[in-house]
């Protein structure tokens, strides 16, 4: 039988009344009352079907009625303060030093500085952060006048470009005599000679607290490659390069207390005695939040800890967990934290669940404690476990504000370490668990995060001074290259934006409502629906997330 057109009326005819098509809204409202799938309390009745995480559920589209782009993920982090992007990375000795707290905070998300460091060292990236201006060096290479040619060869090739400013003690803050460019010694056969002897000493500068637009204005009017950034002394305090003034981006994200132009800095710390001390030399830098970095945060240590960092320095917004659980997190909300961070056994480089038998799937966990927080107006932070966008939105969805990555940036340029070839052939950087014996090895040993020095108390989140034995709780390993997170983070806030579109929500507070309003729905995924939901059935396929 051939099917035309009015045939389906017939066959569905056939099988019982058929309805008027232009009442399908109301009879939609009259004779379903009930949504289709899931709320996600039904969803989330462990009774039923055990405890959930990310991949076990769905969220079921709404109705498209604005562009992606309409979409706004702005979001608190703690009670006072506020991010663009609900994203965060992770206070790991191979994710977040300096280079990733700034880009991160650039981008509208935050990074957490690790403290498997010394002190000095981290209080060294805070200050890093919070002098960052976008389009300034504020580290150049310097050189003084006792560099010779030859050095200075050496230097250009190490680092890739020249024209290196000299000053009287070789530092940055001393008094500026010269510019050695690449065609100044270029072409300089004697090379022991000291750079004093070729380098421009002509030179046009521009006064400390000069802005981006103006120093590119003048960098444009003198034809010269660099601008030195100088004190009302003469000392150089940055530099501005004409080869990046197209690389100059707009950061209209950029994660910035109102009123103030710097970034905001946000850096962890354990909760022995020492680290007071280290929390007082963070805050001297410029410390904007702390989060108080432990495995298992329901602790007196940590209930003394946020007391006395809230008397000590009201200005702080401390975050504290890690939390699964209600009561762990009404123990820290009592004590006055102001914002949590969720997660035990869910990051990728993590054995804890394994090797202690505690823990909670990610996704009950940061619905239990958070939808218990937003009583008391506390933020939770969604930690670990996030392995793509689908699951930054079920953490969000689950009542999380924001997420924290650690695997999933550490492959990225921004991240502490250098790349290596793995024996695949692929390029890769190392990632590792804190609690990993590579980790605790090298805090025992005092060696401190890949980047930094010395003496460093990081990995006191999983074992004591005390400890005879390392257990581990992590592992180490290496991640794939991810390139620059100026260009992953704006793919995972495109991807956040669309999949809130999806759902119909226009932010992360009407997706939170919405939930909590039971209008957006839920599905429980079998393990079949996760298989159709990959990729399956092609030989072969490339999987390129963006361009
Ligand atoms: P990921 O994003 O899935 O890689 O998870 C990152 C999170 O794992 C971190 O923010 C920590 O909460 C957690 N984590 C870091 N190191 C360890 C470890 O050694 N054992 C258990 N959890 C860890």
């Amino acid at each position: 039988m051939t099917i035309t057109n009015g045939d389906a009326q017939a066959f569905f005819h056939a099988r019982g009344e058929i309805q008027d098509y232009t009442k399908a809204l109301e009879i939609l409202e009259k004779e379903y009352p009930a949504r289709d799938g899931l709320d996600v309390e039904t969803l989330l009745d462990s009774d039923k079907h055990g405890a959930l995480t990310y991949n076990d559920f769905l969220i079921l589209p709404g109705y498209i009625g604005f562009p992606a782009s309409d979409v706004t993920l702005d979001t608190p982090v703690t009670k006072r303060i506020s991010l663009k992007a609900p994203l965060l990375s992770s206070p790991m000795d191979t994710v977040t030093e300096h280079n990733m707290a700034i880009h991160m905070a650039l981008l509208g998300g935050l990074g957490v500085i690790h403290h498997n460091c010394s002190a000095e060292d981290q209080a060294e990236m805070v200050r890093k952060v919070k002098r960052y201006e976008n389009g300034f060096i504020l580290d150049p290479v310097v050189i003084s006048p006792k560099t010779t040619v030859a050095e200075a060869k050496e230097l250009k090739a190490t680092w890739g470009f020249g024209g290196f400013p000299v000053t009287e003690n070789g530092t940055l803050r001393s008094k500026l005599v010269g510019i050695v460019t690449s065609r100044d010694i270029q072409f300089h056969t004697s090379d022991a000679d000291p750079v004093t002897k070729v380098m421009s000493t002509d030179l046009v500068t521009a006064p400390a607290g000069t802005t981006l637009a103006e120093a590119n204005e003048v960098l444009r009017n003198s034809k010269k490659g660099k601008l030195p950034i100088v004190d009302k002394d003469g000392n150089l305090v940055s530099l501005l390069s004409r080869s990046d003034l197209r690389k100059n981006l707009h950061y209209p994200l950029a994660s910035k207390l109102p009123h103030s132009k710097q970034l905001i800095a946000a850096a962890a710390i354990g909760t022995r005695e020492s680290d007071k001390d280290r929390l007082k030399m963070l805050v001297d830098a410029g410390l904007d939040i702390v989060i108080l970095d432990s495995s298992q945060g329901n602790s007196m240590y940590q209930l003394d800890m946020i007391k006395w960092v809230k008397k000590t320095f009201p200005q702080i917004d401390v975050i504290a967990g890690n939390v699964v659980t209600r009561e762990q997190a009404a123990n820290l909300i009592a004590a006055g934290a102001d914002g949590l961070r969720i997660g035990m056994g869910s990051g990728s480089a993590c054995i804890t669940q394994e090797v202690m038998a505690v823990g909670r799937p990610q996704a009950v966990a940061v619905h239990s404690v958070a939808s218990f927080a937003a009583r008391f107006g506390v933020p939770c932070i969604a930690d670990g476990g996030i392995q793509n966008i689908g699951h930054i939105v079920k953490g969000l969805a689950m009542g999380a504000s924001t997420v924290m990555m650690g695997g999933l940036l550490a492959g990225t340029t921004e991240s502490p370490g250098e790349y290596f070839v793995s024996s695949e052939g692929q390029l890769v950087k190392a990632y590792r668990g804190m609690g990993s014996i590579d980790a605790m090895e090298d805090k025992k040993a005092g060696k401190g995060g890949k980047d930094s020095k010395a003496n460093n108390a990081g990995t006191a989140r999983y074992f004591s001074e005390k400890d005879g034995v390392l257990v581990a709780q992590g592992v180490s390993g290496s991640v794939l290259d991810r390139g620059s997170v100026t260009k992953f983070v704006p793919y995972l806030i495109a991807g956040i934006q669309h999949s809130l579109q999806d759902i119909g929500v226009r932010s992360v507070k009407e997706l939170h409502d919405s939930v909590n309003n039971k209008t957006v729905r839920f599905e429980l995924r079998s393990g079949s629906a996760q298989a159709e939901g990959n990729v399956h059935g092609l030989h072969s396929f490339d999987k390129k997330l963006y361009s």
